[in-house]
């Protein structure tokens, strides 16, 4: 079987998902299935050629001697990339080339359920959450919104559209102050990997969070802190209710929220790969503790329509209350080392996210 495996992207995740793409790469047994690698450019070319197939092609953000086979979107023309037919030409060269597709996007286009509109539209089968769970699972507004209408524990919250607090700052101010109180998390709505996220003390510090975050998105999110925080994650794996957790893992050597640099650029140091140094596996909590975490898992994967593997980020506050931070549906290097210990290898967890997608 061909498995098109896609990753890089225009979302601000680009950097991560081409590790993550890589590192399926790396991980698939090629004894089985045959590797087609697309990659799109943060410029949004859709790109092939076998030199995606080796890391080392990949410097200052771009892979050398890569073809564009597949028509690309054209960003500059607004009417142009939208169109059905170009839709259906771009899914035509796609389907042409590959038997299932694996997208390893994260964030934007790609993560979304944008493009695994295209894998339905075009009925290829595809490793992970549907449009749905995509889309919800992107939006942590519209996430939240879902969690809370089904009594599932998260913070409290609030949200506004940029256009908003551009037009009328002082409002959104009074408005986010009237509903939260400081410390709060200001969050792009629709990102992951802690880019264009700040953590706001007081009022002049939330006036700045926001205009961080405005450069990302055109939805914000701002979040009650919790204080004195441990953050605990946890995979799911499978489909409508037939669904199994990973280990727990307690990610490390943060202060106040995890970064993009401790997540990627410090854990990926050493040779590209996730080290898992920054990690804990499984984490140090209570079995109470553990077997909460995991039956509000599978609730949060099960209620957004859940498939394929996702990462659910859990906030523990210091009396050990539970919240649910938010799910990753397509997460970093698909939570590859969750699994490890429960006797998935990386090679057979893509090897079942295959089966998955085409059951
Ligand atoms: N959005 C990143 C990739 C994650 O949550 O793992
Ligand atoms: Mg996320």
């Amino acid at each position: 079987k061909k498995i098109g495996v896609f990753f890089g992207g225009r979302s601000a995740e680009h950097e991560v998902s081409v590790i993550t793409g890589m590192q399926i790469i790396e991980n698939i047994d090629k004894t089985k299935y045959e590797v087609v690698p697309i990659y799109v450019s943060k410029e949004g070319k859709w790109l092939t050629g076998s030199s995606l197939l080796d890391f080392k092609n990949y410097k200052d953000g771009k892979f050398k001697d890569t073809k564009e086979i597949i028509l690309s979107p054209n960003y500059e023309d607004n009417n142009v990339y939208a169109h059905p037919e170009i839709v259906g030409l771009f899914g035509k060269k796609i389907i042409d080339k590959i038997d299932i597709a694996l997208p390893a996007f994260h964030g934007m286009n790609g993560e979304d359920g944008t493009v695994q509109g295209i894998f339905e539209l075009m009925d290829i089968p595809y490793v992970g959450c549907g449009v749905l769970g995509s889309s919800v699972g992107m939006d942590k507004v519209l996430m939240k919104d879902v969690y809370k209408a089904n009594n599932l524990p998260i913070v409290d919250y609030t949200w506004f559209y940029r256009s908003k607090w551009l037009k009328d700052k002082e409002l959104v101010i009074n408005q986010v102050e009237k509903k939260l109180s400081y410390p709060m998390f200001v969050k792009p709505a629709n990102l992951g990997s802690s880019i264009g996220i700040t953590k706001a003390k007081d009022r002049d510090g939330l006036i700045l969070a926001i205009e961080i975050a405005i450069k990302y998105d055109r939805k914000i999110i701002i979040e009650k802190a919790v204080e004195n925080l441990r953050e605990i994650n946890c995979a799911v794996m499978g489909f409508d209710e037939e669904v199994i957790t990973s280990l727990c893992e307690e990610p490390i050597g943060w202060e106040e929220i995890l970064t993009f640099e401790d997540k990627y650029v410090k854990s990926n140091e050493k040779g590209g790969k996730v080290s898992g140094e920054r990690r804990i596996i499984p984490a140090d909590i209570d079995e109470e503790i553990r077997v909460e975490i995991e039956e509000l898992a599978k609730k949060a994967f099960i209620t957004i329509d859940g498939r394929g593997v996702s990462r659910i980020d859990f906030l523990l506050d210091q009396n050990n209350k539970v919240f649910i931070n938010e799910i990753n549906t397509l997460p970093g290097s698909i939570a590859f080392y969750l699994w490890e210990g429960k006797n998935y290898s990386f090679t057979k967890l893509i090897d079942e996210l295959i089966n998955i997608a085409i059951k």
